[in-house]
């Protein structure tokens, strides 16, 4: 990597970074990135470096996965997965570098069986829903119906009248939290009265993405209810229990949880979670599971789990963007007040008040994002294709392989569970030496695709004692060659920055402090 190209992206990262001063930080010798943002040290979800049982340093060079076809056999799907860069970084066709795209828990590539159906709907079948008595109205209604029936399937619900189309799983959180602190008193039987009183309580916990946490803020500020978190971490990174089982009881009337952390990559004990809450909370306790970061990577079956929700987002499924759904039981939906009001949501409407069509409708006011619930359908297809434990299944093995190269990086340490244990498909981490978004920076000239910053979970990463870490996300499309470049680019990049910050090999510091002049 040139000085110019470096310069150049730092420049870019400085553009794009918040005033974090980091760029100075990695100009600057005697002063490491690590001290801008570190906050306090805590002893929690870190899991330092570990022994391997490998003694062997070389020992992922002869790994094999199991199922090395399984990504091999879709890249082809994928056409986005083969854009080069050329030395600068830049998108380039006669370029050399391919993209190692890293990022999918913020959202996923999609396939062409996708992007051929939003096509495909907007050639032939493009119409409003459930209005004209026309023919390509009652197409693309049959189309929009059908992925409904795809989502319902997919996640075993027990009515397909139980999946409400968002525009994604914020929506989805938001639409239940406005909606159980809203009234509809003139509907005769339906949600007459506020379902958080004064004093209710909402338990929530700190390792939340914030799109499971304002809403729930919103619904105190509104209600008077009192919101209570589960601290963040223990030693494991796992959910804490204990803690969980002291903050429920007679006055909990909602518990919203994650399924998977986006950050931790813990999966939670949802099965402990809903005991304790069917046999300690009050009466009729809700249980919502913010399922984001699970759905598209494991079988989920919202009739196994118990809860009464889950939110999740199509487009990390290889879906379009804009198109998400809740699910929820059948008689609660029907129970709730809506939540906006317009369009295709009323039974009927009078001067002084309406009346609201059942659930799905009451939650899905105008016009739908038809397209992206049609493109969300391919997308479950194509999914169902492949098959849910095939996909999950070579994701752990690729996330364990994932988990132990981090873990023989110089310098760096991985948040959530140590190697062995179970976890997502995804590593979040942070080094001593360089700031996340100088690494994030560094990569992304050499084609790795990997995402810097608090990941909507700023209070999470407070309770670690950071700021910001790094985060590397895998799918099925992911092969060992992206980690193995990956690794290799996190090296160079971390021995680079050693070397302006003077660090030697053997530990010591050469004697320089001058800055380095990269302007
Ligand atoms: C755990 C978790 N919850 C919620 C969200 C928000 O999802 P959406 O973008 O579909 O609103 C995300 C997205 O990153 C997430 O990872």
């Amino acid at each position: 990597m040139s000085l110019i190209s470096i310069a150049l992206h730092l420049t870019l990262a400085a553009a794009f970074t918040p005033p974090s001063a980091h760029l100075s930080a990695v100009i600057n010798r005697n002063q490491p990135s690590s001290a801008l943002f570190v906050t306090t040290q805590s002893d929690t979800a870190i899991s330092t470096k570990e022994d391997d049982d490998s003694s062997n340093d070389d020992w992922w060079k002869d790994f094999q996965l199991n199922d090395s076809t399984l990504a091999e056999s879709v890249i082809k799907d994928f056409p986005i997965l083969s854009t080069k860069f050329d030395a600068d970084g830049k998108i380039s066709n006669e370029g050399t570098k391919r993209l190692i795209y890293l990022d999918s828990a913020a959202t996923s590539q999609k396939p062409t069986a996708v992007t051929d159906a939003l096509t495909s709907y907007y050639e032939h079948a493009n119409s409003n829903v459930h209005r004209g008595a026309h023919a390509l109205s009652r197409e693309a209604t049959e189309q929009y119906e059908d992925a409904r029936d795809k989502v319902a399937k997919f996640i075993n619900a027990s009515s397909r009248n139980e999946i409400v189309f968002t525009s994604g799983a914020s929506e989805a959180i938001n639409l239940v939290a406005t909606s159980l602190s809203q009234t509809c008193g003139k509907q005769p039987s339906n949600a007459r009265e506020l379902y958080f009183k004064k004093g209710d309580e909402i338990v929530i916990t700190e390792a939340e993405h914030h799109s499971n946490i304002v809403p729930w803020q919103m619904v105190a500020e509104r209600t008077g209810a009192i919101l209570k978190y589960v601290p963040a971490c223990s030693i494991t990174g796992g959910f804490d229990l204990d803690a969980f089982k002291e903050l429920i009881g007679p006055k909990t009337k909602f518990v919203s949880v994650q399924h998977v952390s986006n950050v931790l990559a813990n999966i939670n004990p949802i099965d402990e979670i809903v005991k304790i809450v069917r046999s300690e909370a009050g009466p009729g306790a809700k249980i919502m599971l913010d399922a984001c970061q699970s759905v598209p990577h494991m079988k989920v079956d919202v009739q196994e789990l118990g809860v009464d929700y889950i939110a999740a987002s199509g487009h990390k499924m290889c879906g379009p963007t804009g198109i998400g759904f809740l699910w929820g039981k059948e008689d609660i939906l029907n129970s709730m007040a809506p939540y906006k009001g317009g369009g295709e949501m009323i039974d009927e409407v009078f001067m002084d008040h309406s009346t609201y069509a059942p659930a799905p409708a009451r939650f899905e006011a105008g016009t739908p994002a038809i397209a992206q619930a049609i493109g969300l359908g391919a997308a479950i297809d194509y999914i169902n294709g492949i098959g849910m434990d095939r996909i999950h299944n070579y994701e752990v093995e690729l996330a364990n392989y994932l988990r132990r190269r981090l873990n023989d990086v110089k310098g760096v340490t991985v948040l959530g569970p140590p190697v062995g244990e179970e976890r997502a498909a995804l590593c979040a981490f942070v080094s001593e030496a360089v700031h996340p978004s100088d690494l994030s920076t560094f990569l992304d000239v050499e084609g790795v695709a990997i995402r810097a910053g608090h990941h909507c979970c700023q209070p999470l990463h407070r309770a670690l004692g950071y700021s910001h870490s790094a985060r590397a996300s895998l799918y099925f499309y992911n092969t060992k060659e992206d980690v193995d470049e990956f690794i290799k680019v996190l090296e160079d990049t971390l021995g680079f920055f050693g070397s302006l910050s003077g660090d030697t090999e053997d530990g010591t510091e050469e004697k320089d402090d001058a800055f380095v002049p990269i302007f």
